[in-house]
């Protein structure tokens, strides 16, 4: 079903890529997960699926994504489900960033491997997971972004909204402005890789220049990313290669910048 505010967002996609397919749900559990649930069922359609609501929204590593204070309009959550056969998949997460980032506003950074940041804090995340179904390879492409900023009272860094920067915006045209160029994004990085998104992301690095310290206790400046968008970290003379699934980035005691 396709709500009347969403119609724009159909027509987009379909100019755009006519397999994609638009459905809006008022309540899920979590979007990737219903997406999941659908390619193994053996649906491995195109599909992006929005939720006005999730119950039990994922995060990346286990955790819990939580739409700011339950309201519909505090956050925009969808999945984009695609089957796709990149001959590499590292960078996925960020040309999905950067794609999000330019179609959104000059003043969001891509934080590596899968955040999007606004003044230093965090406005979006990106959760990425792939399944096969005989020969049928699915990316399913989750993301959250915070429209109003949900109560950060206790935490160090409290999350942004995206209405410090877009005033007024609400879901349908948050929505509006990422799909196509997602889909367009998604199709480029199969063909080419993270290549083509290589400068766009370091344009937008947060963590460039910036001491990081990862969960095994390594330290170190990070140097921007490789080709294949691993996280390069220089400690002395030496630097880290660093994969998104190797390591989580924690905040170090005294730096600015590095939290998860
Ligand atoms: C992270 O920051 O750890 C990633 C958060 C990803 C949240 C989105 S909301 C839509 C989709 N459905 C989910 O359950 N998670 C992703």
């Amino acid at each position: 079903m396709v709500l009347p505010a969403y119609k724009a967002v159909a027509q987009a996609l379909n100019r755009e890529s006519p397999a994609v397919a638009l459905e809006v749900l008022p309540q899920v559990d979590s979007t990737n997960s219903e997406l999941m649930r659908r390619f193994r069922a053996g649906d491995a359609s195109a599909l992006l699926l929005v939720a006005e609501h999730q119950t039990a929204g994922r995060g990346r590593l286990g955790r819990q994504w939580v739409s700011g204070s339950g309201s519909a309009a505090a956050s925009l959550t969808f999945s984009l489900a695609l089957p796709l056969a990149p001959a590499d998949w590292s960078g996925l997460s960020l040309a999905v960033g950067v794609s999000l980032a330019d179609a959104l506003h000059p003043d969001l950074r891509v934080k590596w491997p899968n955040d999007l940041w606004l003044a230093q804090r965090k406005l979006a995340g990106v959760l990425i997971e792939t399944a096969q179904f005989g020969s049928q390879r699915q990316v399913i492409i989750g993301v959250g972004i915070n429209l109003r900023a949900p109560d950060g009272s206790g935490l160090a860094r409290p999350p942004a909204g995206l209405a410090e920067c877009l005033p007024g915006i609400d879901a349908p045209t948050a929505l509006l402005r990422v799909a196509a160029p997602l889909v367009r994004a998604v199709r480029r990085f199969e063909r080419e890789g993270f290549a083509p998104f290589h400068s766009a992301f370091q344009r937008r690095d947060v963590l460039a220049g910036q001491p990081v310290t990862l969960s095994d206790g390594f330290c170190g400046i990070a140097q921007g990313v490789s080709a294949q968008g691993e996280l390069l970290l220089q400690s002395g003379p030496s630097v880290r290669v660093v994969r998104s699934d190797e390591v989580s980035l924690r905040p170090p005691a005294s730096a600015p910048l590095g939290a998860a």
